[in-house]
């Protein structure tokens, strides 16, 4: 049984075993300063009864052009090897998708690669949809596509956000920032 809490300055240290996954995106320390101090409610750890870190998701509020435009993004989400299987993960994208109703958000977004087939299936069953496929996404060697999904929140019961997911390939049009535009 994990507990959810928001993140600490001292938790930025403590996670070096969880940033060592090659699907766990790793960026510097003042990305995550940023996040820590701009959106202190969706930097989130998950704790053992031991007090380990099991886990942790990091994201951001995006105000949007208009109210049906307000949304969240997540950013990074990672549980540590031993723990998972266990409903981690899903306990801190809830909790995440929780806060940002709190907030009148519309919908969540987040990119993951396409190899990427676990957080797949997680996003699957929390009853996100592939809205498009964002071409070199990720740089590398070679680059790697990214699948844009989207999750309409509580205040969307009609599901707008979901109306123009048309699943094609696209590049990250450059008016969008990418998650890297944070680094
Ligand atoms: C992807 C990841 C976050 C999943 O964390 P988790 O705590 O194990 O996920 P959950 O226990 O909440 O899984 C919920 C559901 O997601 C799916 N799922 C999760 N991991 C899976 C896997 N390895 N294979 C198949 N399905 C998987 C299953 O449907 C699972 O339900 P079930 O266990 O009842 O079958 C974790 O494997 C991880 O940290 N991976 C490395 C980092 C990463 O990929 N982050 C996402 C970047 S976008």
């Amino acid at each position: 049984m994990s507990c959810l809490r928001e993140m600490h300055l001292d938790d930025l240290f403590k996670f070096n075993t969880l940033v060592f996954d090659p699907f766990t995106e790793v960026y510097r320390l003042s990305f995550f300063m940023r996040h820590l101090a701009q959106w202190p409610e969706l930097a989130v750890a998950a704790i053992t009864p031991h007090g380990q870190l099991a886990g942790f998701i990091f994201g951001k509020f995006q105000p949007g052009m208009d109210d049906t435009d307000m949304h969240g993004h997540v950013c990074a989400l990672t549980v540590e090897m031993h723990f998972r299987r266990l409903g981690v993960a899903s306990l801190l994208m809830n909790h995440f998708a929780q806060m940002l109703d709190y907030k009148n958000a519309w919908y969540v977004d987040l990119y993951l690669r396409c190899s990427n087939e676990s957080a797949y299936k997680l996003y699957c069953s929390l009853g996100y949809c592939l809205r498009r496929v964002l071409l070199e996404y990720y740089p590398g060697d070679p680059d790697e596509d990214a699948y844009d999904m989207r999750k309409p929140l509580a205040i969307d019961v009609q599901q707008t956000s979901l109306l123009h997911a048309s699943r094609q390939a696209v590049h990250l049009p450059s008016d969008e920032e990418s998650d890297d535009d944070y680094n």
